[in-house]
């Protein structure tokens, strides 16, 4: 948090910032306050801290303290903030592991509102359900928290603003900051250095230095001038005006408009309250705390939000120079390219003249982005009519957008279409057709969506049409009836229900089944928490920088690294040639190299590593390496050039049962379809970390890492050195995240981190955009479906074919096509079924392991072919889906024997809770009443195989050591990377040496300790490592129970003085699973896990925006070891899914370069998706004699964010069968905003789709 004296208006400000953006020399004079600043474990928590901790709203941490600060920030400006508020102070954090609603609920606890039924007094809670009624009467039903138990807020103990905090210059290695004192010098300033450029809020600079290399000699910094602050009114009745000072943020422009719009009539405010639509919109909170108005006009962003409105709106700018003072207007000529505007490079804008708007004079504001908050707009727009007193006839009109060529636009023949003429259909109607010729983008126009973009900007018009029909009161309908804006929706309601419930049998210190706060959530949330790269920098240590390939298929003719080691700081240049040991990692046969050697096959192949003093002088050498290369012939890139050149990774996988050519002759019905699926990026918070250190005698060396497989990374580091795996010790405190991301990829990259070491520790951390352009992520997947079926909507046959897009090393993803084979019959007992899957190997970065493994693309062929059959027939999709349910006992298309009970059970409790049939009747009729806004709503089940399919992987060890003060460490193999596993394993020895869990400690996972793990993956960590850690606590207590006997109360010292060994390990021999894959049949899997999810959504047909309104998810995960970590869990895997399948799109150029490398261009879902109504409920009396104590993993999950794909579906099938399409359509995954809307067919895009063409290069966008 930034704490600023504001000498104009004399008071103190606290904002959040993204630390990420702000230099240093820029924060002079400010007071900053940390997260380690405001509470400690070894003082006081803050209550912050302690709420989210409380709440389970820190999984693996990593996200936590900035959720904790954008609060903190909060409530010292707002000390009780309403629930909007919170919504919008978060909107800017991202997590991916909580789903948010714990987050959220911990910060619920500083409102003064009610938030839900029970708050309000209620006896009977909506958080237990429809009726209040818990099934459970024997049971305790405990709550997730207790909200008793929190520190109230004082805001009277805040830290208080330093007062010596005073105004300087500052000199850096190759950059000269410089801060005036006064409007004179900065003018001076910016006339002798015009280059120069003028640093405010550093969110165009900053980004540009940061992540393009860009370096500035000289920075001005006019933070001190107060001209550039100061805001002047001049209310006269015939002459309203404020000017706004260039140097205001974001926020405190809107702050200021909000202010004036009730002060004046409301036809003086029009433009005011467009401005403020925008502002609440652009970016995030902590971007507009910190972005300056004069920043933002100037940067000229070809997709700002505020200029269009500006313009539209008749502003200008008063700017000054050594030259003397003008005002330059904002209109049409004042945009002239990408970033650059007529202004002079000398000019400073001091001021921007904001006009009030006259009587007749109405102004629009609309945007559409990928994501509905912290998104840059696709496209966005501000629009100004005036008409003549009484009448309907246009006096003046400008349109501007942006998003439509490299600056904001006008739309000046449109305006001329309009102008002088009645505002009426057929004027508009005339406008619509001007516009679609006077806006045009060529195919390949940067950013893409070519034909979504257009169809914006007649849909967009059209809402300006319906706001100023309504304005004119001349609407046709009820405006809240036709308005198709996708408004803002009051934010979240999600509730948690009640979680299962534990016997009231159950002795009361025994911790399994309770809720029990993550183990390290109050050291994640008062920053003590410990990650890879928080380890401090020890004596001589260097830092590891990669070179990647720029070519997708090239040979390698020359490396030069003789720039490089020019570079101050530089130590040296690793290449492939510099590796001891083995150059390659060895996976399903085939090998990949650590570094390219003499041929590189993507983009972000590793090829050296430049290894220095610091990170800033690695990344300087790194970029000092010039490489030469040679294209190699016709890289391939897409699932259909490798089809068509036959390049697959052997083995081809398939499988069949029945006999499916046969059965299509006896159906009533055919259909045949194709889905495509693009991939995924992890986006752990916490990118791949690594500190190797020499330990400085026989080749011994510790390595400090974020990885879910220790004992993979010491393997692959001890072959590459050439060492036995004993000099190697892989420590794992932790991980900010991983999602099966660290697995495989990490070793690599350690092992080439490893070759960097001499004799002095290498720390390689990469960067985000390194990361996703190295790492891959989930395949791809295109599929082709045959289905057969009866009129009755049985389904006989299927045929599906899978394609992955593998990338150019072949990784895991064999293995992923075997269980996208093995999970292809998801809940249904098709009784001729047949799959067959190929991973394609192409030139772009290998694919790899990502939670649910295939599953969530295999899934969704599934589904989609039933919705298929449903739309097809005229069914209901939920009637199909029943009718082809296994029942009873079953036996899958591998010859698994299981019984589907659990399933049926989630699937009807979903339906119940969800009241499903009344919601369809509300949906339908809603979809009556509106003709641009569409509901849809669906219900999807799961089935899910728990454990590897290679069985040596299911096994786990543990070792337990006793202390004689009676505490108790653990170690076992799993790796803590959010999941809670820690803390479930704390309750299982906690369980089984019936102690309080205070006496267990877990420090880290180390390969010293427990050698020869499995990865912490397949949904499996918690169920083998339980299972150990107890075996190992058995023996100990077993072993101890004579002296307990004699001596309960000094039973470990005792133990101790008689011989008896306080130390032991536990070993778990999981199940013998295999699958046969020429027999067509196995034992692959321990068991199911069964789940259902329902989610209702709301579409604006003519945007593509769409809002979750409700989800409700049922799932079997057994009798929980612990229900808060396991629903927080399930929330943050369904929101996984959620960004699977309706938002995350990874976009390539057409020479294979991944562009979607950060925040900016790949959207995860944020606080402002979460589903408005979130109910997760535990399946109840659900045990499973295969996992600890009955348990069941929540895995699965990821999946169930499906149902808000194919509740959009349904939703655009309704805007369809409006414009009289009726039958099957493709939908692609993601359905982001342009497919939803494009898929809807309005008007608007039918218009834009004659002549329309996407370009060769589209299709390569999502990676396939
Ligand atoms: C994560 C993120 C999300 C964003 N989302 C949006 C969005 O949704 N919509 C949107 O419209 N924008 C968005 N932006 C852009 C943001 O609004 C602009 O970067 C910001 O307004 C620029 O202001 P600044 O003070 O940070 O500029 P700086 O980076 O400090 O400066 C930018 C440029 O403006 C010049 N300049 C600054 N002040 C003056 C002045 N008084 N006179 C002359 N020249 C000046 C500087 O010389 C420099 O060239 C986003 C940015 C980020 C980082
Ligand atoms: S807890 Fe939010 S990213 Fe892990």
């Amino acid at each position: 948090m930034v704490s600023r004296y504001r000498p104009v208006t004399k008071t103190i400000t606290h904002y959040a910032a993204n630390a990420c953006l702000l230099p240093i020399c820029q924060l002079h004079g400010a007071a900053i306050t940390t997260v380690e600043g405001i509470g400690s474990t070894k003082t006081r928590v803050h209550p912050v801290q302690e709420r989210i901790a409380k709440a389970h709203g820190s999984q693996c941490g990593f996200c936590t303290p900035g959720m904790v600060m954008s609060m903190y920030a909060l409530l010292r400006n707002t000390p009780q903030p309403s629930m909007d508020d919170i919504a919008e102070a978060l909107a800017g954090n991202l997590c991916r592991c909580t789903g948010y609603r714990p987050i959220i609920d911990g910060c619920r606890t500083f409102c003064q509102e009610a938030n839900c039924c029970q708050e309000s007094g209620v006896t009977n809670c909506c958080i237990n359900g429809e009726n209040g009624n818990s099934d459970e009467a024997e049971y305790v039903s405990p709550q997730l928290f207790d909200k008793d138990q929190f520190q109230p807020l004082d805001p009277t103990q805040e830290l208080i603003f330093p007062p010596e905090l005073i105004p300087l210059t500052f000199q850096g290695e190759r950059m000269t900051w410089v801060s005036p004192g006064s409007m004179d010098q900065l003018v001076q300033l910016r006339s002798r250095h015009p280059g120069a450029p003028l640093v405010m809020g550093n969110t165009n600079i900053g980004p540009d230095i940061k992540f393009k290399g860009i370096i500035h000699p000289l920075i001005i910094s006019p933070t001190r001038v107060t001209e550039l602050f100061e805001t002047t009114q001049t209310p006269e009745v015939h002459s309203y005006r404020v000017w706004v000072g260039a140097g205001s943020s974001l926020s405190e422009v809107r702050t200021l408009l909000e202010n004036l719009v009730p002060q004046y009539p409301p036809e003086k405010t029009e433009l005011f309250r467009a401005l403020i639509k925008q502002l609440g919109n652009l970016g995030s909170q902590q971007i507009r705390n910190v972005a300056s108005l004069g920043g933002n006009i100037v940067s000229a962003y070809p997709n700002s939000d505020l200029n269009p409105v500006l313009a539209a709106g008749r502003c200008k700018l008063s700017v000054v120079s050594s030259g003397g003072k003008r005002e330059v207007p904002l209109n049409q000529d004042f945009f002239v390219n990408f970033g650059k505007t007529i202004l002079k490079p000398h000019e400073i804008v001091v001021s921007v003249f904001i006009p009030f708007t006259r009587k007749g004079e109405f102004v629009g504001a609309f945007r559409q982005a990928p994501r509905k908050e912290s998104s840059f707009a696709t496209v966005t727009t501000g629009m100004r009519v005036f008409f003549s007193e009484g009448s309907r006839v246009v006096q003046d009109i400008s349109i501007y957008y942006g998003g439509m060529g490299p600056t904001t636009v006008s739309a000046v023949k449109t305006c001329a279409a309009i102008v002088t003429r009645q505002w009426d259909d057929e004027t508009l109607g005339r406008a619509y057709e001007v516009l679609l010729e006077e806006l045009v983008l060529p195919p390949s126009a940067p950013g893409g969506k070519v034909e979504f973009r257009r169809s914006l900007t007649l849909s967009l018009l059209f809402k300006f049409n319906l706001e100023v029909l309504h304005k004119l009161r001349h609407m046709v309908r009820p405006f809240s009836f036709i308005f198709s804006g996708m408004e803002k929706k009051k934010i979240i309601i999600s509730q948690t229900p009640l979680p299962q419930s534990v016997s009231q049998e159950q002795n009361s210190q025994d911790p399994v089944g309770r809720p029990i706060m993550h183990r390290s959530a109050l050291s994640q949330a008062t920053g003590e928490a410990v990650y890879c790269d928080d380890l401090p920098r020890t004596d001589g240590e260097l830092f590891l920088a990669l070179v990647t390939s720029s070519r997708a298929h090239a040979k390698i003719i020359q490396l030069d690294v003789s720039e490089a080691l020019k570079v101050p700081g530089v130590v040296d240049v690793i290449t492939a040639k510099d590796i001891p040991g083995r150059k390659v990692r060895t996976m399903c046969g085939y090998d990949e190299e650590l570094l390219a050697g003499s041929e590189v096959s993507c983009i972000g192949q590793m090829v050296c590593g430049v290894v220095a003093d610091t990170r800033a002088h690695a990344k300087r050498g790194a970029a000092a390496v010039k490489i030469s290369y040679e294209d190699l012939p016709e890289p391939i890139f897409t699932i259909e050039e490798a089809i068509e050149k036959s390049s697959f990774f052997e083995p081809r996988r398939r499988i069949e049962r029945g006999n499916v050519t046969e059965a299509f002759k006896s159906v009533d019905q055919i259909y045949e379809g194709e889905h495509r699926m693009g991939g995924q990026e992890h986006f752990y918070m916490e990118t791949q970390s690594m500190l190797v250190v020499p330990v400085g005698e026989e080749r011994e060396f510790n390595i400090y890492v974020s990885t879910q497989w220790p004992a993979a990374t010491q393997e692959a580091v001890a072959q590459t050195l050439g060492i036995p795996s004993n000099r190697v010790t892989c420590h794992v405190k932790r991980m900010g995240g991983a999602f099966g991301g660290k697995v495989t990829k990490t070793s690599i990259l350690a092992s080439v981190t490893s070759v960097a070491v001499t004799n002095r520790p290498v720390r390689c951390i990469l960067e985000r955009g390194e990361d996703m352009l190295i790492t891959g992520g989930r395949h791809p997947v295109v599929g082709k479906y045959k289905v057969g079926f009866m009129n009755d909507g049985r389904i006989i046959a299927a045929d599906i074919q899978f394609y992955t897009n593998a990338g150019n090393t072949i990784d895991e993803s064999v293995l992923v096509i075997e269980k996208i084979l093995l999970h292809m019959d998801n809940a249904y007992n098709i009784p001729h079924l047949r799959g067959s899957g190929a991973a394609c190997r192409t030139n772009l970065p290998s694919n790899t392991a990502f939670r649910g493994f295939g599953v969530p693309q295999s899934l969704m062929f599934v589904e989609n072919m039933i919705t298929d059959v449903s739309m097809v027939l005229g069914l209901p999709a939920d009637k199909i889906r029943e009718i082809n349910m296994y029942r009873g006992p079953s036996v899958t298309h591998y010859k698994y024997q299981f019984n589907p009970e659990n399933l049926l059970r989630c699937w009807d409790q979903c339906k119940a809770k969800s009241t499903f049939s009344s919601r369809r009747t509300a949906v339908d009729q809603f979809n009556q009443q509106n003709q641009w806004k569409k509901r849809g709503m669906s219900i999807i089940p799961i089935k899910y195989g728990i454990a590897f399919g290679e069985g040596f992987l299911n096994q786990a060890a543990a070792l337990v050591h006793i202390y004689k003060d009676g505490s108790v460490l653990v170690t076992h193999g799993g790796t803590e990377m959010g999941q809670g596993i820690h803390t479930k394993v704390q309750q299982v020895a906690s369980r089984e040496l019936h102690i309080p869990t205070s006496k267990v400690y877990i420090s880290e996972t180390g390969t010293n300790t427990v050698p020869n793990t499995c990865p912490s993956a397949a949904s499996f960590g918690t169920d083998a490592n339980g299972m150990a850690v107890k075996n190992a606590c058995q023996t100990l207590y077993q072993r101890l129970e004579p002296i307990r006997k004699k001596n309960p109360k000094g039973l470990w010292e005792t133990a101790f003085f008689e011989k008896i060994s306080l130390s032991a390990t536990g070993f778990h021999r999981g199940p013998d699973l295999y699958m046969d894959w020429e027999a067509m049949e196995g034992q692959p899997y321990a068991y199911f896990t069964y789940g259902a999810c329902f989610s209702e959504v709301e579409l604006d047909c003519l945007s593509g925006d769409y809002r979750t309104l409700r989800t409700d998810i049922v799932v079997d995960i057994g009798r929980s070891v612990n229900p808060s970590v396991d629903i927080g869990q399930v929330e943050g895997a369904f929101m996984q899914g959620l960004g699977l399948y309706t938002l995350e799109e990874l976009k390539f150029s057409p020479s294979g370069l991944l562009y979607t490398r950060g925040p900016s261009q790949y959207k995860i879902p944020a606080v402002c998706d979460v589903p408005l109504s979130f109910n997760v409920y535990l399946l109840p009396d659900s045990y499973n004699p295969h996992a600890i104590y009955s348990s069941k993993v929540r895995e699965p999950v990821v999946f169930l964010g499906s149902s808000v794909f194919y509740a959009i579906k349904d939703a655009v099938a309704a805007a369809r069968s409006q414009s009289g399409l009726a039958g099957p359509f493709p939908l692609d995954s993601p359905a982001t905003a342009d497919k939803a809307c494009l898929a809807s067919a309005s008007h608007f895009t039918q218009k834009v789709r004659v002549g329309g063409s996407v370009g060769r290069w589209a299709g390569l966008w999502v990676g396939l």
